[in-house]
């Protein structure tokens, strides 16, 4: 029987616990997940694409069912390349819905035959971003319950306190 792939887009720059969050029970519904860091944000990166796939590999130790790659340009290019039919996402607040809507709405409209799949947040990570991670960091607020213990450290070595 073909293998359900999905893949898991984003900027990932750092990954929280809001994204495993999504990959774990995403893992309940695809036999495997293509994590793919989009390469194509990196000037306004924190981190370099190298530094984010592997602050997640470290988040996620060795699970075969995760792959962990980049990719640039289309979206819809990168999912027919690697064979996959479904995009995975999460979906926080009711402010998430108009941009998951159109990108969504727009990757349907390049490829017909791709699909996204949204999954509601859990509660406990509702309001968490990667944006407000960087910012609460850069002041040198705690996000130990929000982000693996890898990113804890990065951050703070990204943003050492004076
Ligand atoms: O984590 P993010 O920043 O919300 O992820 C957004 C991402 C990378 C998934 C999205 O910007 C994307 O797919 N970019 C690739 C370019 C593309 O295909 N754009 C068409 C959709 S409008």
């Amino acid at each position: 029987m073909k293998q359900k792939i999905a893949v898991y887009p984003g900027s990932f720059d750092p990954i929280t616990f809001g994204h495993l969050d999504i990959l774990m029970r995403g893992l309940e519904l695809f036999d495997k997940i293509i994590i793919a860091v989009a390469s194509n944000i990196e000037k306004n990166a924190l981190f370099s694409v190298g530094e984010r796939m592997e602050l997640i590999g470290l988040a996620i130790d060795h699970d075969e069912r995760v792959i962990i790659d980049t990719f640039g340009g289309l979206l819809v290019d990168y999912v027919k390349k690697v064979d996959a039919r479904c995009v995975l996402r999460g979906l926080r607040a009711m402010s998430d819905f108009e941009y998951e809507f159109q990108m969504a709405s727009m990757n349907r409209n390049l490829n017909k035959e791709m699909d996204t799949i949204f999954m509601m947040t859990s509660k406990d990570y509702f309001f968490l971003s990667s944006r407000t991670i960087k910012e609460v960091a850069s002041f040198g607020g705690c996000v130990r319950d929000l982000v693996p213990p890898a990113v804890e450290k990065r951050l703070k070595e990204k943003f050492p306190l004076k």
